[in-house]
């Protein structure tokens, strides 16, 4: 695979990874032997900060989850992290170049095993990155999967991610992916928490997204959901929010099928437009 593949998402720029190194479905091994010692510094740097604004922010499963990544010091080994969470709940961190395409991210999935970019940022990015990176990756990601409903549904999202691309529903699935597992919100002790990856690894969205009268905010609604575009280099400004992980797995569990054929040819939501439900 001497190329970088095209990727979902709507960045123009090929991804920074080095795909050369990976195997057909896109894994690879962790190059841990790459991280120097500002690689580490900036893994740690980044932690501390993100760890020091959770409290009332961050849902409470991803809180008490978080110290199973291990010591924040240092990038950790994936196959360190991989034995406590192949204990919990079967899941198993893969190594990737970067973003990968859509089928074989969906086929990784459905076999709970979850890609992890193993670079990381440099420090003039430390605040804001386009891309994915190892600090997004675990930090965001990992810890959810150590709660059972919640890692059912990632495996359920990448089974869905496989029949939507023979029906050619991508598109719409993926606003579920974006709106639920990277910019998710969740009530909780009567209060809004993110549990979405992309807020949890943001230093300004994770305040941003809970108590700014800025953002709307919606019940977390399929077909307004898969009609919502969204916006990859801002803040969002529709988040949908969810009861508990129960609700998220209950009410993704049906047969999608007839839902993406009703939506076709329906019209879009802007990331920003404001009607509350489908016309
Ligand atoms: N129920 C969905 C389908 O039939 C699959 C799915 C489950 C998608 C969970 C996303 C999340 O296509
Ligand atoms: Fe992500």
């Amino acid at each position: 695979m001497g190329q970088a593949p095209v990727v979902y998402g709507q960045s123009s720029r090929p991804p920074r990874g080095d795909y050369s190194r990976a195997q057909e479905d896109y894994t690879c091994a962790q190059n841990f032997a790459a991280y120097t010692a500002a690689d580490h510094d900036t893994y740690h740097r980044l932690y501390q900060r993100q760890s020091a604004q959770l409290q009332g922010l961050a849902s409470e499963a991803f809180i008490q989850a978080l110290p199973l990544l291990g010591a924040k010091e240092r990038i950790p080994r994936f196959d360190d992290v991989n034995e406590r969470l192949y204990r919990a709940t079967r899941w198993e961190l893969v190594a990737v170049p970067g973003l990968i395409p859509e089928v074989p991210f969906f086929s990784l999935l459905a076999n709970r095993k979850f890609p992890v970019t193993d670079w990381i940022r440099t420090p003039q990015e430390f605040d804001y990155i386009v891309e994915p990176d190892v600090f997004h990756d675990l930090f965001g990601h990992v810890p959810l999967l150590f709660n059972p409903v919640f890692a059912d549904y990632v495996q359920r999202y990448g089974e869905g991610g496989l029949k939507a691309a023979g029906l050619g529903a991508c598109e719409m699935l993926s606003r579920l992916y974006w709106y639920t597992i990277e910019f998710g919100l969740i009530r909780e002790q009567g209060g809004l928490r993110a549990y979405g990856a992309g807020i949890l690894s943001s230093r300004g969205e994770l305040p941003y997204a809970v108590h700014s009268p800025e953002p709307q905010r919606l019940p977390l609604e399929l077909e307004r959901t898969m009609r919502t575009r969204y916006k990859i280099d801002t803040y969002q400004q529709t988040y949908f929010v969810i009861d508990s992980f129960e609700q998220l797995f209950e009410l993704t569990a049906q047969d999608f099928a007839p839902i993406y054929e009703r939506l076709r040819g329906q019209p879009e939501f802007a990331a920003d437009a404001r009607e509350p439900l489908p016309a």
